[in-house]
């Protein structure tokens, strides 16, 4: 099915947003990192400017910056007043407020706007679509991300998501996982069922991260390579 631009709700975080979800060490930031649901998240631009190499893959880097910043416009609003209706499913410690949310949120789409043409020339945000094969050979990056995408999208269904998952360990030593919740902030089967399929063949670890906004999502998924 086509990925279609009037079903992207384009939402994104910040460096220091995704170095504490992925409890990422000035070592880890070093490495070759690979983030995938990227979306319009600023980790990329912010990453890239502080001299780091990221790689980026999401299916809304098929569109043109104008139509990205035209939906971004779009859902802002829809967004907020969904979050105003479910305050109570998030901490408001580190964000205190709507206001502030708005505000985190808008620079970061922004920062990534300003960056988006330049970094598709410099091959730092790649159209692609997961499950697909990756156009890249086994082990090119040492760790991958995926933020609030795989786990989350409970609805993609286990095949998916072995699928997906299998495909990143293919091209990255190792990928993280945040959060490990579904959209309603709940655990389900299929995560269950998710993290015992990769136990068989690799590393497995869940590891506590300070970073809480959604309630209960606080929890990391690594799964590396043993060998
Ligand atoms: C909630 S956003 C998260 C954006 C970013 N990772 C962040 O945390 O700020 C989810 C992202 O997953 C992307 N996505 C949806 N389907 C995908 C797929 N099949 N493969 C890769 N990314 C996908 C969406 O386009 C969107 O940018």
């Amino acid at each position: 099915m086509a990925f279609k631009l009037s079903s992207v709700v384009p939402w994104g975080r910040n460096i220091d947003e995704y170095r504490e979800m992925f409890l990422l060490t000035d070592s880890d930031m070093k490495k070759k990192i690979a983030g995938f649901g990227d979306g319009p998240a600023s980790f990329n631009y912010q990453a890239t400017e502080a001299g780091y190499s990221v790689t980026s893959f999401d299916p809304i880097y098929q569109f043109t910056k104008e139509q990205l910043e035209q939906r971004i416009d779009e859902v802002k609003n829809i967004v907020m007043k969904q979050m105003s209706e479910n305050m109570d499913n998030y901490v408001w410690d580190r964000i205190p407020s709507l206001e502030a949310l708005e505000n985190v949120r808008i620079s970061a789409m922004r920062a990534f706007l300003h960056d988006y043409e330049k970094g598709k020339l410099e091959r730092r945000y790649i159209y692609h679509e997961l499950p697909d094969k990756l156009p890249y050979e086994d082990n090119s990056f040492d760790i991958g991300l995926s933020s609030h995408f795989l786990l989350m999208y409970t609805a993609l269904g286990y095949d998916f998501h072995i699928a997906a998952i299998t495909e990143i360990l293919r091209v990255c030593r190792e990928i993280r996982i945040f959060p490990l919740c579904d959209l309603d902030s709940n655990s389900s089967e299929i995560i269950e069922k998710v993290i015992s399929y990769f136990r068989k063949d690799f590393k497995v670890e869940i590891k506590k991260t300070n970073y809480e906004f959604q309630k209960c999502a606080d929890s990391l998924l690594v799964i590396k390579h043993t060998k």
